[in-house]
């Protein structure tokens, strides 16, 4: 495994595994398999309604807690101090666990300012090892860096070969927060398995489509947590460190990337309404 430092001296694994859309019935036998073929990063959120899962599969699973690095997110619904305050309780209890790795705001909508405060408060009290934030696009992400007294660690945004956030990533290097890519295999959209580019990179190496867009991510330096509910996909997607693509591969793939979001833009009005109904 590799691993990155965080702006407070937090380590934390470059490879995890998500369980968006895991259904909470199958998300603990998906994180125990997960955790049997190495993975030790788990990526929640309490929006997804899979937390028991998690801590379910963690609790069973026979290994120390602090081999494990959490990472659940504040939804939009609990946004405010009170009630994210109420709801990082919640998360603890469901995860079974006294602390977090990291903590995350999902999305900045709602009274975040507020959300922060009692992420904050939590990482004061040792109850979250490190925050930060969710989908922040530069703009936003520097307003609250300049305006908060714990830096955020880490800003998880939609990233993968087709939309490669290269002006965003830019700005989280610049303020100290890491970059972590929600979606790295862009959830199969846009022909992302049949990529001819990433095919032909990949048979030179062995290795298939999604392993080498996930090492380009890697080596790029950003974390990644590709999703499956399949075991031999999470032992393929594990399985990313011992191959290395070369300056020319990279410069191939940074050609596929579109510039755009394959699923929406967080400034535009129809996505912001969409979501405030989804935060109700
Ligand atoms: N912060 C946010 O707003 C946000 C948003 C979205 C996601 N996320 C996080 O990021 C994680 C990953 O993103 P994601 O789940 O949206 O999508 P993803 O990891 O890009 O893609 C998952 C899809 O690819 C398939 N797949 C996985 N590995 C494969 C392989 N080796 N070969 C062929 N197909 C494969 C999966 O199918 P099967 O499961 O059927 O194998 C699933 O349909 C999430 O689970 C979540 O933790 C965060």
């Amino acid at each position: 495994m590799e691993y990155v430092t965080l702006n407070n001296g937090v380590k934390m694994p470059m490879l995890g595994y998500g369980v968006y859309q895991v259904n909470p019935a199958e998300c603990e036998r998906c994180v125990a398999d997960a955790i049997r073929v190495g993975y030790r990063l788990i990526d929640t959120a309490q929006a997804y309604h899979n937390e028991e899962g998690v801590g379910n599969a963690i609790a069973k699973s026979g290994i120390a807690r602090s081999e494990f690095f959490l990472v659940t997110k504040v939804w939009i619904s609990n946004a405010g101090y009170e009630k994210a305050k109420a709801s990082i309780e919640e998360s603890l209890k469901k995860l079974q666990t006294k602390y977090i790795d990291l903590l995350l705001i999902h999305q900045p909508f709602g009274d975040y300012y507020g959300t922060y405060r009692a992420m904050e408060e939590a990482y004061r009290e040792g109850k979250v090892r490190a925050i930060g934030v969710s989908n922040f696009y530069p703009d936003r992400l520097i307003d609250l860096q300049e305006h908060v007294d714990v830096k955020p660690a880490v800003n998880q945004v939609e990233n993968h070969v087709f939309f490669q956030q290269t002006e965003a990533r830019e700005y989280m290097r610049k303020y100290h927060c890491q970059p972590m890519s929600w979606g790295p295999l862009a959830e199969g959209r846009n022909g992302f398995f049949t990529n001819e580019i990433l095919k032909a990179i990949g048979d030179k190496y062995g290795k298939s489509v999604a392993q080498v867009a996930l090492r380009y991510l890697l080596q790029q330096g950003t974390v990644i947590i590709p999703k499956s509910v399949h075991v031999e996909r999470m032992q393929q997607n594990f399985d990313i460190f011992d191959f290395a693509l070369s300056e020319d591969d990279m410069a191939q793939i940074v050609k596929l990337d579109t510039g755009k979001s394959l699923f929406f833009h967080h400034a535009d009005p129809a996505t912001v309404e969409l979501f405030m109904m989804w935060g109700k």
